[in-house]
């Protein structure tokens, strides 16, 4: 049997020519949703939700919004599997495309990502990797267009810390929506220059820029937006230490928000640790809009697995 060809969203980048239908339909979605409409418009599918790393939000949310679609999702830790004993991704990509209509993995390498999605015949969608982790930024450019009618042009997002799979995939898609992206990060941690060089490319097309500086107030100033992420990734914790010591000035609390034009929002894709990325009195303050954004990776994955798993 073959059908159309399968799409996965393996990069912020698949989402190139979908971004702005895809970020009205979560809005559609979620305000369906608030007026008890599920939008159960996949009925019957099934995706496995193949997770090699622990996950609050991003589970939680497949699982809820597969249920919304009026389908299914299986949890399955690679751990349980015989993943974990050995069979190789080729085969469980196979073998599990024989059962459901989507994989969501989790995965530590992306060259894993890249080998389950070659091999399965059905959407993969990447849960996080260790390059990027696309879902999140889409519910995070859904939280933003929700303040700024849609608009991205003109402002600019600050991102404080570390180069990681959330920094790529936000340059990235900043890039793609047309709005700044300022990064300030470590040298020895910044994106590497495929990933830098991509998302400039990205931003000269849609008439705006990427750029990394040192210092966090200098990202910070005139800033619409401050964001940050762990300085500890799953996957990274041998370096704690070192990490711990490299990104000590690279905290939002409230001076750098000080610096930032005056009622800049502050986000976090979460799990935060208080006190070390992150303060107490900014992620709990009035400028924050984490709870958004984790609620919003329900209603833009309800529009990405719409996209991703055509009607049959
Ligand atoms: N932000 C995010 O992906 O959180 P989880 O690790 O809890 O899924
Ligand atoms: N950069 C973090 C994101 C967690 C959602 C990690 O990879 O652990």
């Amino acid at each position: 049997m073959s059908g159309p060809a399968k799409r996965d969203l393996l990069s912020i980048t698949d989402l190139e020519h979908d971004l702005p239908s895809l970020l009205a339909r979560a809005l559609e979605m979620k305000r369906a949703r608030r007026r008890g409409e599920l939008s159960a418009v996949r009925p019957g599918r099934n995706a496995a939700l193949l997770f090699e790393k622990p996950s609050t939000r991003t589970r939680t949310s497949f699982e809820v919004a597969m249920n919304d679609l009026g389908g299914h999702a299986l949890y399955l830790s690679s751990r349980e599997l015989q993943l974990g004993r050995g069979e190789t991704i080729a085969d469980t990509a196979r073998v599990l495309s024989r059962y459901v209509d989507a994989i969501v993995y989790r995965a530590f390498k992306h060259q894993d990502m890249e080998e389950l999605a070659r091999w399965a015949s059905v959407p993969v969608v990447n849960a996080l990797d260790d390059l990027e982790h696309p879902c999140q930024i889409v519910a995070d450019l859904l939280t933003l267009s929700e303040r700024w009618d849609g608009r991205f042009s003109g402002r600019t997002l600050a991102y404080i810390g570390d180069g990681n799979n959330v920094c790529n995939s936000l340059a990235l898609g900043c890039a793609l929506v047309g709005l700044d992206f300022v990064g300030a990060v470590p040298e020895r941690y910044r994106p590497s220059e495929e990933v830098r060089r991509r998302a400039e490319g990205y931003a000269r097309a849609h008439g705006s820029r990427v750029e990394f500086v040192s210092v966090p107030p200098e990202a910070a100033r005139g800033a619409d937006v401050l964001y940050t992420d762990v300085w500890v990734s799953m996957g990274d914790e041998s370096q704690a230490a070192e990490r711990t010591r490299a990104f000590a000035g690279y905290r939002i609390d409230s001076e750098l928000l000080r610096a930032a034009r005056p009622g800049a929002w502050v986000m976090h894709d979460l799990p935060a640790h208080r006190g070390l990325e992150i303060t107490d009195e900014v992620i709990d303050g009035d400028r924050s809009i984490v709870w958004d954004q984790a609620e919003n990776r329900l209603h833009a994955q309800k529009a990405i697995l719409e996209l991703l798993l055509p009607p049959r």
